[in-house]
């Protein structure tokens, strides 16, 4: 049988080209050109781009009000991970294609194993394929997870085609491709991982999976730059795309939702690696409390992770410089937001960090990424700056800094405050209590008077 040809299209302009240029012929951008099956001569066009549509011979679809469209409600299976099965919405919709992304170690093989062991148990068909393992490796882990996880049936194998065929013949409810990036589809001449590859492999996986019914969780690697080949091309082809992050050395880590056509893009899970797989962390506010320093740099930020409220600690070290400039350096926030929270600080709240360098750190290895962190960041910044620790230790906050040095409100204010009065943070600065980012830096710190005494 004779391979079918491919193609090369652009994916900036859609020029198409027989062969691999590094540079667009069409556009002149460079990187762009993507391979592809090609359509099949007389076929109509291979995805309905090309040929006929709208001719004059092509018959009238029929347009239905959305009143009368059926419905069908299928039960969502469940995960028996209860933090993924809320962030998925309610637990995997039958059919749909999830994509979870993550760095490389951060547990989205164990994640994903552990999902199945439990849907085996409950006597659903599974189905978990490995592109990166041998059987005997994924054994190995699925051991460390405990007798659950043994049940599943694995498939060691990188080829689309003899996958597809396994996905046929066993017909599984739920199945995991572990990657999409290591399957390779023998249609195109590209090598596995490329961009071509990825969407080819997903697309395919994704007719199967309408047809049967299948729930298949992709995993993908996000590489460090986010984008080389990586599984963001997917997005569009999705249901939902699920985001694992957190840093491999910690031990916390949050799944959150950046798309979910069945559900919230609301939730966060939060989860930690043990000896013995992932645990779900329940009580994740009360540990971050728990473990808060009460040292100079230190405060606690009453966060929103969509629909949840959760407690972070926020650190903050300013030390001297020599370098010019300085450094600013962060994780678990955006950096954009800091270095705008330092302007304002300086400019609006009498606490210059100008020729310091900045260290800012949310504990625990987790991600906050929301306006009401500013006000945290800000204060850990100025009490490290000042070298005292704020009144009392630990001190709530959370609020939105605008450019000309006021508060902001962001949304569900008496959410976070419950949050934390439950776990005993009787002070929170906020936008209710200080209309001024100087005014909230002095609830905190107090004025220079208090520091002059501190120091
Ligand atoms: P893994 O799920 O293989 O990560 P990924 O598929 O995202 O690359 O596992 C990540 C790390 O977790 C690995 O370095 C070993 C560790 N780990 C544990 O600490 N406890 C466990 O029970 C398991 C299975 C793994
Ligand atoms: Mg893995």
């Amino acid at each position: 049988m004779a391979r079918p040809a491919t193609i090369f299209s652009c994916s900036a302009c859609g020029t198409q080209s027989p062969k691999w240029h590094g540079r667009c012929p069409g556009c002149g951008e460079w990187n762009t050109l993507v391979e592809e099956r090609a359509p099949a001569p007389g076929a109509g066009g291979g995805r309905g781009r090309s040929g006929g549509a709208g001719g004059p011979g092509a018959a009238a679809g029929r347009a239905v009000p959305l009143r009368d469209v059926r419905v069908e409600r299928t039960p969502r299976l469940h995960t028996g991970i209860g933090e993924l099965d809320r962030v998925l919405g309610g637990g995997l919709v039958p059919g749909s294609l999830v994509l979870l992304g993550g760095s490389p170690g951060i547990g989205k093989s164990t994640l994903t194993n552990m999902a199945l062991g439990h849907l085996a148990a409950a006597g659903r068909r599974t189905l978990y394929v490995s592109g990166e393992e041998s059987a005997a490796q994924i054994r190995l882990r699925a051991e460390r997870l405990g007798a659950h996880a043994l049940e599943v049936p694995v498939l060691a194998e990188t080829d689309l085609d003899a996958v597809l065929a396994t996905m046929r013949a066993e017909g599984p409810e739920a199945c995991v491709i572990d990657s999409v990036q290591t399957l390779h589809s023998a249609a195109l001449d590209s090598a596995p991982g490329t961009v071509g590859q990825v969407r080819e492999v997903a697309t395919r996986i994704a007719e199967v999976a309408k047809r049967s019914g299948t729930a298949v969780l992709l995993v993908g690697h996000v590489t460090k730059e986010g984008s080389l080949a990586g599984p963001r091309v997917l997005e569009h082809l999705v249901d939902c795309v699920l985001q694992f992050e957190g840093e491999r050395e910690r031990t916390y880590r949050t799944l959150r939702a950046l798309k979910n056509r069945f559900g919230s893009t609301n939730d966060v899970g939060v989860f930690e690696m043990a000896a013995n797989g992932l645990a779900e962390v329940l009580d994740a506010s009360a540990r971050f409390v728990g473990e808060a320093t009460r040292a100079p740099g230190s405060v606690v930020l009453a966060a929103m992770e969509g629909s949840r409220p959760l407690l972070v600690e926020v650190q903050a070290l300013v030390s001297p410089s020599e370098l010019v400039p300085p450094r600013r350096v962060c994780t678990g926030l955006d950096r954009n937001r800091l270095a705008l929270v330092l302007a304002v600080l300086g400019r609006h709240a009498g606490v210059g960090v100008g020729a310091a360098d900045v260290f800012v750190n949310v504990v625990g290895g987790v991600r906050i990424d929301e306006p009401g962190a500013d006000l945290a960041v800000a204060l850990a910044v100025a009490s490290a700056a000042r070298g005292v620790a704020t009144e009392p230790a630990p001190l709530g906050c959370y609020g939105e800094i605008g450019l000309t040095g006021e508060l902001r409100s962001v949304g569900h204010p008496e959410r976070r405050e419950e949050e934390a009065a439950k776990f005993g943070l009787r002070t929170i600065v906020s936008p209710a209590t200080a209309p001024t980012l100087r005014e909230a830096v002095r609830a905190a710190v107090g004025g220079r008077e208090r520091t002059a005494r501190a120091a």
